[in-house]
């Protein structure tokens, strides 16, 4: 039997509205604007596009955005005088750099002096601390996403075989770190595969939960799946032919799993949606601090 497809865009836009509410509620009893700075360095289309659809959530959903555009050839130490102004500026809560940064720039360097109470991307290593030690103040958007995907479509995790394929530090261990947390939508037995896994398909055919984050076009193929699996689809690859696919091959494995993502239209959506709930936490946070 076909798998049922799970509907990112449309359970991203109840999110966002949801979010929307809340950001309301926040607005009207502090006062406060929650407010997202975006930082892009260089030219790279796909992430100003990226960059372009955060900023009009944002606004969409009551939250200010502006948007600091640097050339391809700024140095280090110009980023980080931005940085260091917008975690100094009050009416600032969230600062999100876009990644990836051009070669002469470290971006370790970068993500580490974003001021962890406005790191609403969870790449500080206190907020990464944090999350390892199950009191999170951020959660990383596209774990977070896929995390939600699965709690709305009525996929139960807890005691599951979740395999994640992939070890990133934006996907990868994060996705493996909430699914094995205690509580709601996780409570799962993770394994991670990379590429140094040996007989890959003899592990991911055992995932009852199948989290795809390699940056592999069409990469799973329907050999690695065990029939009835969720399959949770985070790669956006564009081919040569100027197609966009995901890390599965969505047409074959959807004849075998029990539900898939789409891509686009799968986690992509979610990524966003979390980043407007970790812009509101972080002015929420910050407020209260202030109180
Ligand atoms: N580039 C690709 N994914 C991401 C992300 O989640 N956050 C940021 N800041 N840049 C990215």
């Amino acid at each position: 039997m076909a798998a049922r497809i799970i509907d990112g865009k449309e359970i991203a836009r109840r999110m966002r509205q949801e979010i929307g509410g809340e950001v309301t509620a926040f607005r009207e009893e502090s006062g406060v604007i929650p407010h997202l700075a975006a930082v892009l360095v260089g030219d790279d289309p796909a992430s100003a596009v990226y960059v372009r659809n955060k900023q009009r959530d944002c606004e969409a959903a009551g939250i200010r955005s502006t948007l600091h555009r640097l050339s391809d050839s700024t140095e280090q130490a110009e980023l980080l005088e931005l940085i260091r102004r917008l975690n100094a500026d009050r009416d600032v809560h969230g600062i999100l750099v876009q990644l990836p940064l051009p070669g002469q720039i470290d971006e370790t360097t970068i993500l580490d002096a974003v001021s962890p109470v406005k790191d609403v991307d969870a790449f500080h290593p206190e907020n990464v601390g944090r999350i390892v030690q199950g009191r999170p103040r951020f959660l990383p958007c596209t774990p977070h996403g896929c995390q939600r995907l699965l709690v709305e479509s009525g996929v139960e995790t807890a005691g599951a075989h979740a395999v994640v394929l992939g070890r990133s530090e934006i996907v990868g261990k994060p996705m493996a770190l909430l699914l094995i947390q205690k509580g709601e939508a996780a409570n799962a037995t993770v394994t991670v595969c990379h590429s140094r896994t040996r007989d890959l398909a003899s592990v991911t055919r055992q995932a009852d939960i199948l989290i795809a984050a390699i940056g592999k076009p069409e990469f799973v193929t329907r050999e690695m799946v065990k029939p009835g699996a969720v399959v949770i689809d985070v790669g956006i690859n564009r081919l040569d032919d100027g197609r966009l696919v995901g890390d599965v091959d969505f047409e074959a494995v959807r004849e075998i799993a029990g539900a898939i993502t789409p891509v686009p239209g799968g986690v992509g959506p979610m990524t966003r949606a979390m980043l407007l709930r970790n812009t509101l936490t972080a002015a929420t946070i910050q407020a209260e601090s202030r109180d």
